[in-house]
C-alpha cells in the first residue's frame, strides 16, 4: 500500500506542528511556581492548626468536636492589629501550643492572610483543593482540545491523501486501459490482499 506510506509523514508533521504551537502557549500560561501568601497560609493551617480549629478555620475540628479543646473560629475574624494573634500563636494560649518553634512570623502572617480571606460563617474562600482542581479540569480541557486538533490535521491529512490517491488510480487505470494486453488474472489477485 504506498497511499499509506505516504500519509503517515504527513498527518506526523502536522501533529508537530500544532503540539509545538500549543506547547509553547501551555508553557507561558504556567502560574507561578511559588504559592502566593494564602496558599502558603492554607498549608501551613492544613499542617498546624486544622485538628483544633477546624479546616476552614469554623471551629469544628476533629480535637475541638470530641470535646475538652474548645478553639474558637478564626475565619474572617482576624483583628487587623495582628499582633494578639500573632502572640497567641508564637507563645501559646491555655491548651494551644506554642508555635513560634514552627512558624517564623512570616510563616504566621501567611496563615493570618489566608484566614482574612475566607467567609466567617461558610469558611468559603481561597482553597488549594479547589484550586488544583481548577488547575486539572483546565488542563484535561487543553489536552482534550489538542487532541481535538491534532484530530482534524489527521482527517484534513487523509482526505487530501485520498484525493491524491484517487487520482493516482485513474492516471493508472487510464494507462491500463491504453495498454495492449490486460494484465494476468494471477497479477491482478496479488495486488488485492
Ligand atoms: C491543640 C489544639 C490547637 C491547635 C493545634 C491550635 N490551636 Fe489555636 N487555639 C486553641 C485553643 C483551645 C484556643 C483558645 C485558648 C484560650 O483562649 O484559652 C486557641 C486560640 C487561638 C487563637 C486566639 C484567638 C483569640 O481570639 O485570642 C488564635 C489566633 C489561634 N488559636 C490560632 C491558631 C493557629 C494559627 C494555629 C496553627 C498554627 C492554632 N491555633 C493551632 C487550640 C489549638
Amino acid at each position: 500500500m504506498g497511499w499509506s506510506r505516504d500519509k503517515h509523514p504527513a498527518t506526523f508533521v502536522g501533529a508537530l506542528l500544532l503540539l509545538g504551537i500549543g506547547g509553547t502557549g501551555a508553557v507561558a500560561k504556567q502560574p507561578s511556581k511559588f504559592p502566593p501568601a494564602e496558599e502558603r497560609g492554607e498549608q501551613l493551617y492544613l499542617e498546624n492548626c486544622w485538628h483544633c480549629h477546624g479546616k476552614r478555620g469554623l471551629a469544628d475540628g476533629p480535637l475541638a468536636e470530641a470535646g475538652p479543646i474548645a478553639a474558637p473560629a478564626l475565619a474572617g475574624r482576624v483583628p487587623s492589629d495582628h499582633e494578639p494573634w500573632m502572640t497567641a500563636i508564637h507563645r501559646g494560649k491555655g491548651t494551644m501550643p506554642a508555635f513560634a518553634p514552627v512558624m517564623d512570623r512570616t510563616a504566621v502572617r501567611a496563615v493570618l492572610t489566608w484566614l482574612e480571606a475566607l467567609d466567617p460563617v461558610t469558611g468559603e474562600g481561597p482553597s488549594i483543593a479547589a484550586t488544583e482542581a481548577k488547575k486539572a479540569a483546565e488542563q484535561a480541557e487543553a489536552k482534550a482540545e489538542k487532541a481535538r486538533q491534532v484530530e482534524r490535521s489527521g482527517k484534513e491529512a487523509s482526505q487530501t491523501e485520498a484525493g491524491a490517491n484517487a487520482a493516482s488510480d485513474a492516471a493508472a487505470s487510464s494507462t491500463a486501459a491504453s495498454s495492449a494486453k490486460p494484465p494476468p488474472a494471477e497479477a491482478s489477485k496479488e495486488k488485492r490482499p
